[in-house]
């Protein structure tokens, strides 16, 4: 049942609070305590005034009040300091989780970010860990609070009284059961709304990333449409929500009004009946709506809470995606490369079912320029990215100076490749951040000289702020050839043995693609290189030059 209500995210997201899970609880049992108790505190105040009204008692009523003015000083005192021990640790694990997040993101393979929007990614990263971190932050203590108040309260109205206590805590029960019976529903529209939000944030990415695109192509009526689309799911699963919700509070709202005439009238007849005191049935009437709010906080966030554990659902799972595998643990090392190999690789990309690789065989020396063509889609990109194990072939293997890549460790294998891809990415920051990122700790001297080297100085000085000038996101303020140079003197720096170029397939003016082509050909010079090569040049500079043909390489007499 607690299962089915909490889901098993409940006990992961709990999990989380380890090590200090002992003081988060603390600090939310004794808030919870504290003003219980000040709630009981002040019914038994009203006992002990009224019975000392009706049977006038000045003294009875003075250590009353002391008592409950001594009461309420205390717990007000000691308060704010197990709030603070919760918020502290409620905040703490808060940010644990999103780095957990971050750690993953990072490790993530490349076939995950192939496989997945980056919308639905980011929602994950917003909307999901937002919606969790409730968890911690205030459900868990608006679920933990009401329990523990409702516990006390029940104790203390059956001391009061127990057979109207019972009576009135029955009464209670029946707003728990008929609140759970909204959870499931409400959780159900929740992981809808959940799942909308992230399409809608995939929809509007695209947006921003495709608004070239859209122009062009004048979608934008289109385009809206599609996102109207998706807003009017969302809207309509948050309009569900929203009238189960109000469903809800009805029912409560009437329930408490059948309750409280209920027990006044229960009241008055146990008091005609039994004779009970009129300060007991005042305490039990003044308690008797603790434990209603108690009962009601309880019902009413049991499905509220549903929202939060969607979005843990949806963050766990992304946190259960396996990272990229590394290899050995006793790895090899290796700082240079004497001969690599491709033996016989079959390679078709996980959910297709086209191979792109059949039985495909390479081998090249220390040194070697090796040039790769053949039509597009043919999958010359695809052997770069096994080679830089980004994918893992079903079969076959990939030696590096006779061993298989799978002994090497993912850093040892990358530490030895220098990748320039078919559409360099720039991060956003300045033009020096961006080489450095080949080598984190080079100074401004080997920035510029690698820069130079890759026919980037030039037109690096020419900008306003020079090396310092900022670029915006996937450097859109920079054409083609300067991107790509940019991420060649990446790769000078990086200063790798073993170099691997997939050249962009987009035209360059022949000023920029003379540039380029110099670039490479430094970027070249006595490393091994396999390049995919669409330009004729670059196939002359080529030692060997082979063709992708029907998922295998030929080797192209010359
Ligand atoms: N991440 C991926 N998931 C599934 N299929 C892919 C993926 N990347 C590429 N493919 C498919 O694999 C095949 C080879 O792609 P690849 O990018 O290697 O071609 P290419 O020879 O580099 O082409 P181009 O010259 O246009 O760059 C294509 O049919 C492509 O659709
Ligand atoms: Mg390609």
């Amino acid at each position: 049942m607690l299962t089915k209500i909490f889901g098993k995210e409940l006990y992961r997201a709990l999990l989380l609070l380890k090590p200090k899970h002992w003081r988060y609880f603390t600090g939310i049992v004794m808030t919870a305590v504290i003003s219980t108790m000040l709630t009981v505190g002040r019914s038994y105040a009203v006992k002990v005034i009224s019975n000392a009204i009706v049977s006038q008692d000045p003294a009875g009523f003075q250590r009353g009040m002391l008592q409950f003015i001594v009461l309420v000083l205390v717990m007000v005192g000691v308060f704010p300091f197990f709030a603070w021990m919760y918020n502290k640790n409620a905040k703490l694990t808060g940010a644990k989780m999103v780095t957990l997040f971050f750690e993953n993101l990072i490790h993530l393979p490349v076939k995950y970010f192939d496989a997945h929007h980056t919308g639905d990614i980011v929602s994950r990263m917003n909307n999901d860990t937002m919606a969790m971190e409730g968890i911690y932050g205030g459900y868990l203590r608006r679920m933990i609070t009401p329990f523990i108040s409702a516990i006390i309260i029940a104790v203390t109205m059956l001391i009061y009284h127990w057979k109207i206590g019972t009576l009135l805590i029955l009464l209670n029960l029946l707003y728990v059961f008929l609140n759970s019976c909204y959870a499931v529903p409400i959780r159900t529209v929740s992981e809808k709304i959940l799942a909308d939000m992230s399409k809608a944030t995939q929809k509007a990415l695209d947006f921003i990333a495709g608004n070239t695109t859209i122009k062009v192509f004048q979608l934008d009526r289109m385009m809206l449409e599609r996102y109207a689309a998706t807003n009017r799911e969302l809207t309509s699963h948050l309009i569900k929500r929203l009238t189960l919700e109000g469903c809800l509070e009805g029912t409560n709202y009437l329930l408490n009004m059948v309750n409280s005439i209920g027990i006044t009238t229960v009241g008055f007849f146990m008091a005609i009946r039994y004779g009970l005191d009129i300060g007991s049935i005042l305490a039990l009437m003044s308690i008797q709506s603790g434990l209603t709010q108690a009962l009601l906080g309880l019902s009413k966030n049991i499905p509220i809470v549903q929202e939060s554990l969607v979005g843990a659902r949806r963050v766990f799972e992304f946190l259960d995606e396996p990272a990229e595998p590394d290899y050995p643990t006793k790895a090899r090392e290796t700082k240079t490369i004497t001969s690599i190999e491709l033996k016989d690789i079959h390679f078709t990309y996980p959910g297709e079912e086209e191979p792109v690789c059949q039985g495909l065989n390479l081998k090249i020396r220390a040194g070697e320029i090796i040039a790769l063509i053949g039509p597009s889609g043919s999958g010359k990109s695809t052997i770069l990215k096994l080679l830089l194990s980004f994918y893992q072939p079903q079969s076959g293997q990939i030696l590096i100076n006779g061993e298989p890549i799978t002994n090497y460790s993912l850093k040892t294998l990358r530490d030895l490749i220098a990748y320039v891809p078919q559409e360099p990415f720039l991060f956003q920051g300045t033009i020096e951040e961006n080489i450095r990122y080949g080598k984190p700790d080079a100074t401004h001297e080997e920035i510029v000289r690698a820069a130079t080297l890759a026919y980037a100085h030039e037109f690096i000085e020419q900008l306003p702020d020079g090396y310092q000038t900022d670029i915006s996101e996937r450097g859109a303020s920079l054409s083609g050839g300067q991107k790509q140079r940019i991420a060649i003197a990446r790769a000078i720096l990086k200063d790798a043995p073993l170099l691997l170029l997939d050249e962009a397939t987009s035209a360059l003016d022949t000023r920029s693609e003379y540039y380029v082509q110099k670039a490479l050909q430094q970027l070249m010079k006595g490393r091994t290189t396999i390049i995919v090569a669409h330009r004729l040049s670059t196939i002359r500079d080529a030692h060997r030059v082979f063709r992708m043909e029907r998922g295998r390489l030929m080797e192209v007499a010359r």
